[in-house]
């Protein structure tokens, strides 16, 4: 296994070559991945922190395995449920037109996802859709809307995948209108600046190889970006830890709600 002393020198490199500060994610679950990556690959650490210094095509195959970029449409399909029952509604009584961010998007089928329905439920309206992910390579296959593999798409409801998706030989394209309706950019979450006020984060499954530190940090961030009685929707197996310190409350399992009251003192700071 990779020592602790290893894996400290090997972190600068990263940071230089891939733009990714492994200070913010935990380093047992990085070490235990490196360590599988660097005995498929035949070499020691030190030598992989040299090669992605020099070689372009090798930094990025590492970018995209310490990203991991599991995704799919409809992901969890029952809290995108509830997500429709409570979240979304509530929203749409107070304005028509929304500002969501899925933030870690992947291939895109989280927003996209996100786009189906509220075309659905509002009859095709605009609203403003972002994804952002820090990986290039998945993002432009967000942007493109697909391919999709029938797995990515296998939950979507059949008749939402006949209406908003072109079926190409084996793979699945989403619809231009659902494609025209979200903008795709590359964001490190960990750095720069969030957009503001917002109606709706979605951040699943990303943060699970994020250091305690980080995961505060980037949580104190997502709620000054929403608006008041915003909400943020995190993955089926994550917590929002001291979620009223933060100044949200647990509405369902993976929904949050910016408190009126945690709103208040924002304002008043
Ligand atoms: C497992 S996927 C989750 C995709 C989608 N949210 C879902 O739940 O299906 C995690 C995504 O987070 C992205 N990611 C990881 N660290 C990130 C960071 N620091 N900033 C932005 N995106 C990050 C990865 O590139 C990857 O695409």
């Amino acid at each position: 296994m990779i020592s602790e002393a290893e894996y400290s020198k090997f972190v600068p490199s990263v940071a230089t070559n891939l733009g990714i500060d492994l200070n913010s994610y935990k380093p047992q679950q990085m070490i235990r991945r490196l360590d599988g990556y660097t005995k498929r690959k035949g070499m020691s650490l030190a030598d992989l922190g040299k090669l992605i210094g020099t070689d372009k095509g090798e930094a990025l195959q590492l970018r995209d395995f310490m990203t991991i970029n599991v995704s799919e449409f409809f992901r969890d399909k029952h809290q995108f449920e509830l997500l429709q029952k409570k979240a979304l509604p509530e929203l749409l009584s107070q304005r028509s037109r929304l500002k969501v961010w899925s933030a870690g998007a992947s291939h895109g089928g989280e927003a996209y996802t996100l786009a189906i329905m509220l075309s659905e439920m509002t009859r095709g309206k605009p609203h403003d859709i972002l994804g952002s992910d820090l990986d290039k390579t998945i993002l432009k296959r967000a942007a493109d809307g697909g391919p999709y593999s029938a797995a990515d798409v296998r939950a979507v409801p059949a008749p939402l995948l006949k209406k908003h998706f072109k079926a190409v030989d084996d793979s699945y394209y989403v619809s231009d209108e659902i494609k025209r309706g979200v903008r795709f950019k590359e964001q490190n979450l960990l750095k720069g600046m969030f957009p503001s006020d917002l109606d709706l984060i979605l951040c699943r499954n990303v943060v699970i190889y994020f250091s305690d530190d980080a995961k505060d940090i980037l949580n104190k961030a997502f709620h000054k970006a929403l608006k008041p009685g915003g909400w943020l929707f995190i993955g089926g197996t994550e917590t929002l830890h001291k979620a009223d310190e933060l100044g949200f409350e647990r509405v369902e399992s993976s929904l949050y709600r910016k408190t009126a009251a945690s709103a208040r003192l924002e304002r008043a700071a």
